[in-house]
């Protein structure tokens, strides 16, 4: 059993992931707190400098935060652009930096992008766009990270969960369930790869 962090457990992606994480100990965090065990917000330094000093050592970091706007490239603002880097792209990368001083020896972090960066749809430039970088970042950083540290990030298509939010906008999208990206989030956390963009599509 290794103690796992996950960030974003209350969303649609952070049930996924912990559909397939039951086996280890949970630790969880959001921006709320609401149905969360600390705190945190991913866009702020400090604030995960203070979830990491809080929880002190642990084996695996599990990442579902990634706020997108949505709007046509000719509509989206500088402020909306940043808002979706500052979360999706630095706000991961940033998880990565700060918090390998307290995954143990060969422990791994899992971040999220999705199924957007190789399947563009209108609206969706800066989901896409800070989905690909973070792969990018994960493929490359995974030869930097000390200590057997892995990287590792999950792509999955829009989960049947959120259909009901994402569907009108995804003509021709079949949606995966929760449980089927659940195990891709355990393959990371269990398993010994490292700088793959682990693919979940129908
Ligand atoms: N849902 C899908 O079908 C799907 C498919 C592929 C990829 N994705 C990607 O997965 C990511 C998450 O999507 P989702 O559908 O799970 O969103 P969601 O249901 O809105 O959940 C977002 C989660 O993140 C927390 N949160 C929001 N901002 C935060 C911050 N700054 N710091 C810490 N926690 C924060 C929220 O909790 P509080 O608001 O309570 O703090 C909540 O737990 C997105 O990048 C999305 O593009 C989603």
């Amino acid at each position: 059993m290794k103690t796992v962090l996950v960030i974003g457990s209350t969303g649609s992606m952070g049930k996924a992931a912990l559909s397939g994480l039951s086996h280890h100990k949970i630790i969880t965090a959001n921006r709320s707190g609401n149905g969360a065990d600390h705190t945190v917000d991913i866009t702020s330094e400090a604030s995960l400098r203070k979830l990491f000093d809080t929880i002190g050592n642990i084996d695996a970091v599990v990442n579902t935060v990634g706020y997108c706007e949505y709007a046509t490239f000719l509509e989206m603002t500088d402020q909306q652009w940043r808002t979706t880097i500052d979360s999706k792209l630095i706000g991961q990368m940033n998880i990565v930096r700060i918090g390998s001083d307290y995954v143990t020896e060969g422990g791994s972090f899992t971040l999220i992008s999705g199924i957007l960066s190789v399947k563009p749809i209108p609206f969706a430039i800066a989901d896409a766009t800070t989905s690909g970088a973070i792969e990018t970042f994960a493929k490359c950083v995974a030869f930097e990270m000390p200590r057997g540290l892995r990287v590792n990030v999950i792509n999955p298509t829009v989960l049947e969960e959120s259909w009901d939010v994402y569907g009108e906008m995804m003509p021709g999208f079949q949606p995966v369930p929760a449980t089927l990206v659940g195990k891709a989030f355990q393959r990371s956390v269990d398993g010994f790869i490292s700088g793959q963009v682990l693919t979940v599509d129908a």
